[in-house]
């Protein structure tokens, strides 16, 4: 029997899936671990626990899957974008890894904009500069723990740290390498004037590969340590978005990925590198080889129905309220809800951003509240959506999504509806680590391109398509539209007299 192993490298924990030549999930194993805040918007992490994480998680994967590390062909790597992990010359970790819900590092994008000027920047790197990214994390260290980054040998993104435990390699995919806003995006690789505009000397950046390429072996001490076969090859994989998009089979122009967990995410591949030109939605390199993509990040998606829920229905079950909400009709009596709850990411990249209900009346009720959530989400998805359709990405026959949000009927309706899209969701749920194991797939040669293992063994069945309703949140949207620049001096405001802080990135 041959296998592919995909790993997952999350911010909460590490996921091994095995996956067999028909695209079945053979054994599933997960090893968690918490994130450091030792200060308020810090976020950190010690890059040992990947590795330790690893280290449990592989083994449980083979042993649910009965099957013996010899029958690995491949492994693919996927995780947490946009950290920063800081090696000495010994491959040392120098501090702990500063991660991409991190949020200090305001001073630094002002810095960034500043030097480069934020059309240029946008024009390298397809992106504005966000806190979260790994570029303004660099430029902290530098600025804050200078002897730390004197001693920096390598920087590494998480899942690459594993990599390099793995392999003793230093390598990075260019999904990854693209979510550090170090990437020349069209060039496909480190931007020289990025880097010296930062002074960041280019020999501490690791070599960059496409998604399915080997990057390296397991070498023999890791083989033993994880339980894997030494000399078992190892992909660069991929973001895990990037990740995630493949392994839901949004690998090329027309199937968008959307999903729903507690941020929202769309992502649309692209032939070819694009943007938008105010950098409101990310662009980066996808894990597919000669491919770009546009992503919207949405911070509080199936947050914000949690959030109703905990807040206002303790203890309901999410179907019995999104079940009840469908009995109101589209455009929830006129209400509608921003679902800026955590600030927001894209396409209003505005940390003092609130959620809001507008146009409350005595006629409504919990229904209309709960409708009025998940119409919010899908219009802000939409907000993201039309952006991408606006710098050119091709507008999509069908919707991929996933995530647990979309186990509700009601919302993927309303999805369909407001993004006038059919929805479909795929056979498997794993996510990120599903679409490593295809690239490991590739990589192992079982596939002559990703395009080919995804045609293989990504199945989509359709399940809703727009109906009558559509017209309703056509003629609704334009409102909610008007929302947020109508609303934002107020979030000021408001976020100015508060003490707590928003997260900007995550
Ligand atoms: C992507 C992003 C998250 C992180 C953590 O831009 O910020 O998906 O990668 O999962």
């Amino acid at each position: 029997m041959s296998l592919a192993l995909g790993i997952d490298v999350s911010t909460t924990a590490t996921k091994a899936v095995v996956v067999d030549r028909a695209g079945a999930v053979r054994g599933i194993g997960i090893s968690e671990y918490a994130v450091a805040t030792p200060r308020p918007s810090w976020s950190e992490q010690d890059p040992a626990l990947w590795w330790d994480a690893t280290c449990r998680a592989v083994p449980s994967a083979l042993g649910q899957a009965g099957v013996d590390a010899a029958a690995v062909s491949a492994i693919g790597l996927t995780g947490q974008m946009h950290g920063a992990v800081l090696l000495d010359e010994r491959g040392e970790a120098l501090r702990p890894a500063i991660l991409w819900n991190d949020q200090r590092t305001a001073a630094e994008c002002d810095l960034i904009r500043e030097r480069i000027g934020i059309e240029r920047l946008v024009a390298i790197t397809g992106n504005d500069a966000l806190t979260g990214f790994t570029a303004p994390k660099l430029l902290w260290v530098q600025r804050h723990e200078p002897a730390t980054w004197d001693r920096v040998a390598h920087v590494l993104l998480p899942k690459d740290y594993v990599r390099y435990r793995l392999t003793g390699d230093f390598a990075l995919d260019r999904a990854d390498g693209a979510g550090t806003q170090l990437f020349d995006l069209a060039a496909r690789d480190w931007s020289p004037e990025i880097l010296a505009a930062l002074e960041i000397d280019p020999a501490l950046m690791p070599p960059t590969h496409e998604g399915p390429e080997v990057t390296g072996v397991v070498g023999r001490v890791a083989a033993e340590a994880c339980g894997l076969a030494p000399g078992t090859p190892v992909v660069a994989g991929g973001g895990d978005q990037s990740a995630n998009a493949v392994g839901l089979g949004a690998a090329g122009p027309g199937v968008v990925a959307l999903s729903l967990g507690t941020s929202g995410v769309v992502f649309a591949a692209t032939d070819r590198p694009l943007s938008d030109p105010l950098g409101r939605v990310h662009a980066f390199c996808h894990a597919v080889p000669g491919r770009w993509h546009m992503m919207s990040v949405m911070l509080s998606a199936a947050g914000s129905l949690r959030w109703f829920r905990d807040a206002l229905a303790p203890g309901m079950p999410f179907s019995q309220l999104t079940g009840d909400a469908a009995e109101v009709p589209a455009g929830s009596g006129g209400l509608q809800f921003l679902p800026y709850l955590s600030g927001e990411r894209n396409p209003h990249p505005d940390p003092s951003a609130r959620g809001a209900f507008v146009g409350l009346t005595l006629q409504h009720d919990r229904r209309h509240m709960v409708r009025a959530v998940l119409e919010g989400v899908a219009y802000g998805l939409r907000d993201g959506l039309e952006l991408m359709l606006a710098a050119g990405t091709a507008r999509p026959d069908q919707v991929r999504v996933s995530g647990g949000g979309t186990a509700s009927a009601p919302w993927r309706q309303i999805l369909a509806d407001v993004l006038d899209v059919e929805i479909a969701t795929v056979h498997t749920t794993e996510g990120a680590a599903y679409g490593a194991a295809l690239l490991g797939a590739v990589g192992a040669g079982w596939f002559g391109s990703v395009d080919a293992a995804v045609e293989a063994l990504v199945r989509a069945s359709p399940t809703e398509s727009p109906g009558a309703d559509a017209a309703v949140y056509a003629a609704a949207y334009p409102g909610f539209r008007g929302l947020y620049p109508a609303l934002a001096p107020a979030f000021r405001a408001l976020a100015a007299g508060s003490t707590e802080a928003a997260p900007h990135m995550g």
